[in-house]
């Protein structure tokens, strides 16, 4: 087969395993999601596979899983094999046993678990490797994540057009295609986080309301300082729901801690700091938060720079009430440029809708 010829087959199978890292790109927990296709020297696909749902089994398993361990093979992963033990046996090792002898790589996996080493035990056993440079973009919120330790953070604010995040009497002033996509963004985040005044006005379910992705709804986090909930939240967010607060009030505690997982945080700087909240919601296995308001929430983070992407999704109408703290923030974020930038989602057809 000319060079041509064959250069053209492996970026073909390359962005194949592309396609089939994106089909379970937010719901494989910590994990990356990862595609991995497996074919034959003579550019024949012998099988394919993507990491599970939850994570587990990774990509490399399921594709090598259902093949025969004799014939000799090349493989085109998304991501570098993990080389680790960790509740699965170590890929690198599945893809020696499987008779691999060319290994494609879009991207060295930066978790300082494998971070190179797994490229390194294969090009040991004789695994030739080659690097593949599809979209190098994929796994960036992945690698700001493990780098880190803290979940990659986006936050959403509806805004209306003079930049207040409040309409006296009105709870949504966007309209439908704004709230389909507050559902998406739930979606794709495995974890969100409001203030507690946004808590004690809206009682916001914080669900992932698209029909089919339910299953895929984000883990709670409140910061709420004093404990104050009333029935209608007792009853309205699940088990798991993770309140972060200070109070010392014993009664509280004990009558909370049945409906709510509490962390108590120390607060003798003021506010409590966002690294901390950030990085305990890491521990709780989350990578991507999605901080849903109030402003004053968005505003603590947003300054203290731990808010990696921002959605403004700005309605077409006036707000009476004044609100300079977000337009402090758009106008640090955005300077005067605003109309330019890609954070803001413009409706067209405004009209207010509940779901
Ligand atoms: N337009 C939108 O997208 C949107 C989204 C959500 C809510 N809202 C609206 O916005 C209003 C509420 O927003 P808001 O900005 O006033 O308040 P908020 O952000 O919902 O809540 C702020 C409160 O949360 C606590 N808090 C936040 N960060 C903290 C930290 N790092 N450490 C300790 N406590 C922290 C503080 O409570 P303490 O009082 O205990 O200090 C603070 O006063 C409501 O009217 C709601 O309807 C609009």
């Amino acid at each position: 087969m000319s060079q041509k010829k064959n250069n053209f087959y492996q970026k073909y199978f390359s962005e194949l395993a592309l396609s089939l890292a994106r089909i379970n790109k937010f719901i494989t927990k910590e994990n990356p999601s990862v595609g991995c296709v497996v074919t034959d020297f003579n550019n024949n696909i012998l099988s394919s596979g993507v990491t599970s749902k939850n994570g587990r089994p990774h990509a490399e398993n399921n594709a090598l899983i259902k093949l025969n361990k004799k014939i000799t093979k090349k493989i085109f992963v998304t991501l570098e094999p993990c080389n680790h033990y960790g509740k699965t046996p170590p890929c690198t090792k599945k893809i020696v046993n499987f008779n691999v002898k060319q290994l494609h790589c879009n991207q060295i996996d930066k978790n300082p678990a494998v971070n190179g080493s797994g490229l390194k035990f294969l090009k040991e056993n004789k695994i030739k490797i080659k690097e593949s440079n599809i979209n190098k973009n994929f796994y960036s919120n992945y690698n700001y994540s493990v780098k880190n330790k803290l979940p990659y953070v986006t936050a959403k604010l509806a805004i209306t057009k003079n930049f207040s995040t409040v309409v006296s009497g009105k709870k949504y002033f966007t309209n439908s295609k704004s709230l389909k996509f507050a559902h998406l963004l739930r979606y794709m985040n495995d974890s969100i986080l409001i203030g507690q005044k946004t808590l004690l006005k809206d009682y916001p379910k914080l669900n992932c309301r698209i029909e089919g992705l339910s299953q895929h709804s984000p883990k709670i986090f409140f910061i709420n300082r004093n404990l104050n909930f009333n029935k209608k939240h007792l009853l309205l967010y699940p088990r798991s729901t993770v309140v972060f607060h200070s109070s010392k009030d014993s009664k509280k505690i004990s009558k909370y801690k049945k409906y709510f997982f509490l962390e108590k945080i120390e607060d003798n700087t003021g506010n409590f700091s966002p690294e901390e909240i950030l990085k305990r919601i890491y521990k709780h296995k989350c990578r991507r938060l999605l901080i849903e308001g109030g402003s004053e929430t968005v505003n603590i983070f947003a300054k203290n720079k731990y808010v990696n992407k921002f959605f403004f999704i700005q309605s077409e109408h006036n707000s009476k009430t004044k609100d300079p703290q977000t337009v402090n923030m758009v106008r640090s974020l955005c300077g005067n440029n605003f109309n330019r930038y890609n954070v803001k989602i413009n409706l067209n057809n405004n009209k207010l809708f509940k779901i």
